[in-house]
């Protein structure tokens, strides 16, 4: 289709149209100029294609379809692969449903354990959510299916989450809450993007246009077509402006009346309505040349790929003894009614409708020497004494006991955050009392975010299971039973108490302000540098095996900032069993003098699969930004020269081989001088300082002390004043000092003069 002549032919009104949905799901069509309609569908990690009765929070049902792990999940699989082939499959799906664009991935970053919607999104660290999503996004967009990377931005709360604003200065924005979305325009080239219901300091993000135009488009070059979030327009008009091209769902006319409205009295352009047309029909125009709803949809293959994907996912947080894995003959306690009804998936927009569930018992009929007590409700927080006794004779007569717990649905959910990080009590007190019947016990965890794990010390196992899709029986069996060698590495922080959290006393916000007052310092970034305790740190998993680490290699030992530094370090399985380790490589800034840094941020990982005995070599390569902060005095990226460290970490608070590199930053930071202007600011300007250092020669006192030249100190003066005090008090003096402390050798004119000279100087 030639856009711009259709586009050319197109009324003013029949443009308009084109800018809000046609119903809930769907796009306009323009039939005499033959511009289809296409379909969007939720998202992210399954089909919620609704055919009639539709809603965007999930209460009525979609077609059946197949659940695969959430985010929470997927990300901890630390695979870009695993990601890639989930969005290959969802793409293949789309097409065979006619489903043009996948509203995924949601990638916010997960600020607090509390977000309801954390088990949608993928991390705490914005590198890691960044190199997932683009391979997601690749993934489904090699189907010639589109995605809609969501929620952009700053949307890390439930509560209030079409009203608030999220209030976060610019550097935390950059390095922290925009980063992922970079990577899903720049790598994985996003076809849309959608807004998010809250405002960013007071805008909000529909009309947004610094966040839309100046940072998506003209930096990050996407040309994606931005839609609403459901219901997120406040402005069609300036939303148009800001590059909001199209608003879903349907508002029935009545925006695009308001923005016909204001094209005729003369206060928007007709061109402007144009570029919003044109981004969405080129985008729309993808998929429609390439739909092929010829494409098969197993079922039956996606969901056993759906159980493959989740077993890669989940992540051994405990095995003392060697109580995993499990071995076939020994008598196997159950416990819990997770075990008989899994909690799979979250509820809201993405909740799919399964068309099969593989619970963990579906999963070990064939396995002997199991029994199975349903120990407490799901629906209760109470304990069922008769269910809890039943429940603890079977801990009593099994060798082992596995222990299903984690969130019910109601706590945890769109629409709303949590208030606390605990399981139902009757769960825990299951945890307990079997614990106190059988010495081994292992937990299995369902739930989309942290929780609190007050049994920790009591059991010898524990499987963090997330959320992990309609065949995650499958997969727990697998990695209970070693078929599977865990591989899964957390991608948040555990914590031990919500009070931990680094955003504990400002989270959720006052009113509709959302202060995000803990800056960079979010997850592991806050943890480390407080030295605060954690239950189980980022990037943590056990494997059934063991893995050492040797030889890294920097390939320099000094680098301008503007080349590129290549790592490797060799990884070789120690143990007995086959598996795969996610070698994760952190960069470590020795000492900034602008800004504060997290003691070490994830900058590399790789996840490598070795035999036993096996030696394999992971290469990473660190380019600019690896060492870079975002420096607000220039707005953009800035290497600070110095010593860096380049770490292989077991965990973020784990480092086993740390090598240094130089890097020299090849920009400067531009200073203005002025009189409040301190003395130490000065020494890294030369030019600025030759200025200086010329006009004090022509002055007889130190501007800084106050010292005049015939005024000889005493003894007594001279041991108060340590050398390490007067560098201070002349390294902190402003330059209007020179005015104080020379007894009248410079008046205002003579400074005003030396700081004209010093900012003409390079
Ligand atoms: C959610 C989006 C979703 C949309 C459509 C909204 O309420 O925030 O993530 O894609 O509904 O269901």
């Amino acid at each position: 289709m030639d856009i711009q002549k259709v586009i050319s032919e197109m009324t003013l009104e029949e443009k308009c149209s084109l800018l809000s949905g046609a119903d809930f799901w769907h796009t306009k069509a323009v039939e005499r100029l033959g511009i289809r309609s296409v379909m969007v569908s939720d998202g992210p990690h399954g089909l919620r294609k609704q055919d009639d009765q539709a809603d965007h929070l999930g209460i009525n049902d979609s077609i059946k379809a197949v659940c695969f792990p959430a985010a929470c999940a997927t990300t901890s699989s630390f695979d870009r692969n695993l990601v890639r082939r989930m969005g290959e499959a969802l793409g293949d799906e789309c097409q065979h449903e006619r489903v043009a664009i996948n509203l995924g991935p949601a990638i916010n970053i997960k600020r607090s354990p509390l977000c309801g919607r954390n088990f949608e999104y993928m991390s705490e660290d914005p590198y890691l959510a960044g190199e997932m999503a683009a391979s997601l996004v690749q993934g489904i967009q090699s189907r010639n299916v589109g995605t809609s990377v969501k929620h952009f931005a700053a949307n890390s709360q439930e509560h209030r989450r079409m009203s608030s604003s999220s209030e976060i200065d610019e550097r935390t924005l950059r390095e922290i809450y925009l980063p992922a979305f970079e990577a899903a325009a720049k790598k994985g080239k996003a076809w849309t993007f959608m807004c998010s219901y809250n405002a960013i300091n007071g805008v909000h993000s529909d009309v947004n246009r610094w966040l839309l135009t100046e940072v998506l488009r003209k930096e990050w070059g996407s040309d994606a077509y931005v839609m609403s979030d459901w219901g997120a327009v406040t402005d069609r008009v300036a939303g148009v402006l800001a590059g909001l091209d199209l608003e879903m769902p349907s508002s029935g006319g009545v925006n695009d009346a308001v923005v016909l409205k204001a094209v005729r009295e003369g206060r928007i352009q007709e061109s402007d309505v144009d570029a919003c047309v044109e981004r969405i029909l080129t985008i729309n125009q993808r998929y429609l040349d390439h739909a092929r709803p010829d494409t098969p949809w197993d079922k039956e293959k996606d969901h056993e790929l759906a159980g493959q994907l989740a077993a890669e996912c989940l992540v051994l947080l405990k095995n003392e003894n060697g109580v995993l894995p499990l071995k076939k003959g020994e008598k196997v306690a159950i416990l819990g009614e997770f075990a008989a009804k899994p909690r799979f998936q979250g509820g809201g927009s993405s909740h799919i409708n399964s068309f099969r569930v593989t619970s963990l018992l579906d999963a070990v009929k064939d396995i002997s020497g199991i029994t199975y007590a349903q120990g407490y409700r799901i629906s209760s927080d109470e304990t069922d004494e008769a269910l809890e006794r039943e429940a603890l004779e079977a801990a009593r007569q099994a060798d082992k006991v596995v222990i299903v717990a984690g969130l019910p649905d109601s706590y945890e959910s769109e629409g709303y955050d949590r208030k606390h990080m605990r399981i139902p009590a009757n769960q825990n007190a299951l945890i307990e009392a079997a614990a106190a019947v059988n010495p081994n016990i292992i937990v299995l965890l369902y739930n989309g975010s942290p929780v609190e794990m007050p049994w920790l010390a009591r059991v010898q196992g524990v499987i963090e299971g997330y959320l992990a899709g309609q065949n995650a029986g499958t997969a727990n069996r697998a990695v209970l039973w070693g078929e599977v060698n865990p591989s899964g590495r957390l991608a948040e922080t555990m914590p031990i108490r919500l009070e931990d959290t680094p955003c504990y006393l400002s989270y959720g916000g006052e009113g509709n302000t959302a202060v995000y007052s803990e800056g960079v310092f979010v997850g592991y970034r806050y943890y480390e540098k407080k030295k605060v305790p954690v239950q189980f740190p980022f990037g943590f998993g056990l494997s059934y095996t063991t893995f050492e680490y040797s030889n890294l290699r920097l390939d320099r030992e000094r680098m301008k900032d503007t080349e590129i530094l290549t790592v490797k370090v060799d990884v070789t399985n120690t143990g007995s069993a086959a598996g795969k380790e996610v070698v994760q490589l952190y960069v470590s800034d020795r000492e900034s003098d602008e800004v504060f840094r997290p003691v070490r941020e994830l900058k590399g990982f790789e996840k490598i699969e070795l035999q036993p005995g096996e030696t394999g070599t992971v290469t990473f390569t660190l380019d600019q930004r690896a060492f870079a902060f975002w420096s607000v005095r220039i707005h953009d990226w800035y290497v600070e020269t110095g010593v860096f460290d380049i770490q292989i970490c077991r965990n973020a608070s784990e480092v086993i081989l740390s090598a240094p590199v130089t890097v020299e930053g090849t920009k400067t930071l531009p200073l203005t001088v002025t009189e409040d202007t301190i003395f130490m600011d000065l020494r890294k300007y030369p030019a600025k300082m030759a200025v200086l250092t010329e006009a004090r020669k022509k002055m007889r006192g130190n501007p800084a002390t106050g010292e005049t030249e015939d005024q000889g100190s005493s003894d007594a003066a001279q041991e108060a004043i340590t050398e390490d005090m007067t560098a201070a008090m002349e390294g902190y003096a402003p330059l209007r000092n020179m005015i104080s402390f020379t007894g009248g050798q410079a008046n205002h004119e003579d400074l005003k003069q030396i700081i004209d000279a010093m900012n003409a100087a390079e």
